[in-house]
């Protein structure tokens, strides 16, 4: 209801005419043009995703909105900032456009890359009415549109990301807008496919957000849902991977990623030291939390199994635990 009011209208308008500034600008704009041919990226792929530049300089948009937006408009569509009630001026200077789109298509925001290294090398839009970062996913409106009938999609950390593999075929990639991934994100995924594969780079930060990712993904554990982890070698991102392994070998590790019960399984291993009592309690009370997460059924007792020598302690007692955790008033 909200969706349908004239302000936000306004706004989706602002956007898109933001987009189409900045696509225009990079089409001018050697520089940017080619950072991304560096990048290795197309003329082709640049336009399917709507890439543009956003010129270094306090004041492009806004001259060339203000004829049809007021100040107001432009700072609440999150396309203009201030200082402390100053003088308005453009908030993106001197990055490539990525424009985040909702699931019918309309823009409602964008993420920012510096072309230097310079620091934060991402800005998306401030949330907005018609803008929350928690709740977008980069790339889902172009996987739709490029096959109908996805069978799964592929949940990457960056913008550049979605767009390479696009770029090298694989066009079911989508990415949270630089913040973990949510219960809520994962659900929404599973309204559209049975099966997420978890793709993040292979550094610390990469890992720590499977982690996070498989904690968020447990109560969506059920019948007909498969939950998949890809863990990255050291390093690499999709974007840098695919370039190297190129498409078929990428798409083989896909289909071979790890199941999240293994997942899980490895991950408690690693977290906890197993030499020690102390060590092996401290996993085990770690696992009750996480089986608390995900429904009763078949694969929660294998995992419980497996789980339980890693403990130090028998299925029986474990799962024990499980019910007095469970039954524990929250
Ligand atoms: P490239 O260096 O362009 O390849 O980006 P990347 O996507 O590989 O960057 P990285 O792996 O560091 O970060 C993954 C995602 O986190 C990015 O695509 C952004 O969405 C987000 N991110 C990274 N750096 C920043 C930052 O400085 N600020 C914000 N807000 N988000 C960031
Ligand atoms: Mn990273
Ligand atoms: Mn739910
Ligand atoms: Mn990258
Ligand atoms: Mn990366």
């Amino acid at each position: 209801q909200a969706d349908r009011s004239d302000t936000n209208q306004r706004l989706y308008l602002a956007q898109q005419m933001a987009a189409e500034h900045f696509a225009e600008n990079l089409r001018r704009s050697p520089e940017a043009i080619d950072y991304l041919k560096n990048r290795g990226l197309t003329g082709n792929i640049a336009r399917d995703y709507q890439l543009g530049f956003a010129l270094d300089r306090f004041d492009d948009l806004m001259p060339a909105l203000l004829r049809q937006f007021s100040e107001k408009e432009l700072l609440t569509a999150g396309l203009l900032t201030r200082k402390d009630g100053g003088k308005p001026y453009d908030r993106f200077r001197g990055r490539i456009m990525f424009p985040i789109r909702d699931t019918r298509g309309r823009v409602v925001g964008f993420g920012g890359r510096v072309l230097a290294q310079q620091e934060p090398k991402y800005l998306n839009t401030a949330e907005t009415p018609i803008f929350h970062k928690g709740r977008q996913l980069y790339g889902l409106y172009e996987a739709r549109k490029a096959s109908p009938r996805l069978e799964s999609l592929l949940v990457v950390e960056g913008y550049m990301d979605v767009i390479a593999l696009a770029q090298y075929g694989i066009k079911n990639a989508v990415a949270t807008l630089g913040t973990a991934t949510t219960h809520e994100h994962v659900e929404r995924l599973l309204r559209v496919v049975p099966k997420i594969v978890f793709c993040f780079d292979g550094d610390r930060a990469g890992k720590e957000a499977a982690w996070r990712a498989l904690e968020q993904a447990l109560p969506s554990i059920r019948d007909g849902v498969e939950l998949r982890f890809l863990l990255l070698p050291e390093g690499e991102d999709p974007d840098t991977l695919v370039r190297q392994l190129g498409t078929e070998a990428f798409v083989q590790q896909v289909q071979a990623a790890t199941p999240l019960s293994d997942m899980l399984i490895q991950g408690l291993g690693e977290r906890f030291d197993q030499s020690s009592r102390e060590g092996r309690a401290a996993l085990g009370l770690e696992a009750v939390r996480l089986l608390r997460l995900m429904p009763e059924g078949l694969l929660r007792s294998q995992i419980i199994s497996d789980i339980a020598p890693l403990a130090g302690v028998s299925s029986a007692e474990l799962n024990e635990r499980l019910g007095k955790a469970e039954s524990r008033p929250a």
